[in-house]
């Protein structure tokens, strides 16, 4: 089948926040869309091998902070291509508790505050309704899933539903014309040749501190 069509869908990026036993966890995600407009209802796409998919089903509640275009993109970095499993990624950012979930401080297009109302299996992904407990309005112009692409160059990771595979070199497929190897250790992109002062993993935005040579 001829998924091009599907790359014209539209969305926005957001970091999902929640609540791991008292300690933030949360990830980034591209696919929120509100549902109903009474007492408004929004849903979720997360795919059940992230660790946050587990916490918000366990929690109940979850946060999204609507990602600015002015926002810091290191928190796409971050929260994006790590695990949060095994580390906490809000120890670098300001945040707040409110209704028992972490809210990120900076700047955003706003703060949503949802409690979980059912989940509906869709194979990889748990789709998760939840009902908007509070919003928290803000005035970053919303980065769009658009801009994330052409501006900011970024890519999908695997677990992301919209992931396409070409568009992700892995660590197993480094380009033939080797020389010095480097490796993202964000997200395991291998980058061949010099690296410049300046360089940003194209796939996850990591700084070249984060490379290391192999
Ligand atoms: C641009 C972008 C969009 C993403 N969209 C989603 C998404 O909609 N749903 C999802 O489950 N994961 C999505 N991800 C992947 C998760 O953010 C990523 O797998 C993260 O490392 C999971 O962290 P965790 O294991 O701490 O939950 C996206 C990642 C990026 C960078």
């Amino acid at each position: 089948m001829d998924i091009t069509a599907l790359r014209n869908l539209t969305y926005g990026l957001y970091v999902v926040g929640t609540n791991d036993n008292g300690r933030p966890t949360g990830c980034i995600i591209n696919t929120c869309f509100q549902v109903t407009s009474e007492n408004p209802i929004v849903a979720i796409s997360m795919n059940k091998n992230n660790y946050t998919h587990d916490i918000i089903v366990r929690h109940g509640k979850f946060s999204l902070a609507i990602l600015a275009e002015e926002s810091d993109t290191s928190l796409i970095t971050t929260f994006g291509f790590q695990c949060g499993r095994d580390r906490n990624k809000y120890t670098n950012y300001d945040y707040e508790w409110q209704n028992d979930v972490p809210i990120l401080s900076g700047i955003f297009s706003g703060h949503i505050i949802c409690e979980v109302l059912h989940i509906a299996d869709n194979e990889t992904h748990d789709v998760i309704f939840a009902r908007v407990l509070n919003t928290i309005p803000d005035n970053g112009t919303p980065m769009t899933y658009a801009y994330y692409h052409h501006v900011i160059k970024g890519k999908a990771p695997q677990n992301a539903p919209t992931y396409i595979k070409e568009e992700n070199v892995s660590p197993e497929d480094p380009k033939p014309n080797s020389g010095k190897k480097y490796i993202c250790e964000v997200c395991g992109y291998i980058h061949e040749g010099e690296l410049p002062d300046d360089f940003k993993c194209p796939v996850c935005q990591a700084p070249r501190s984060c490379f290391k040579e192999i």
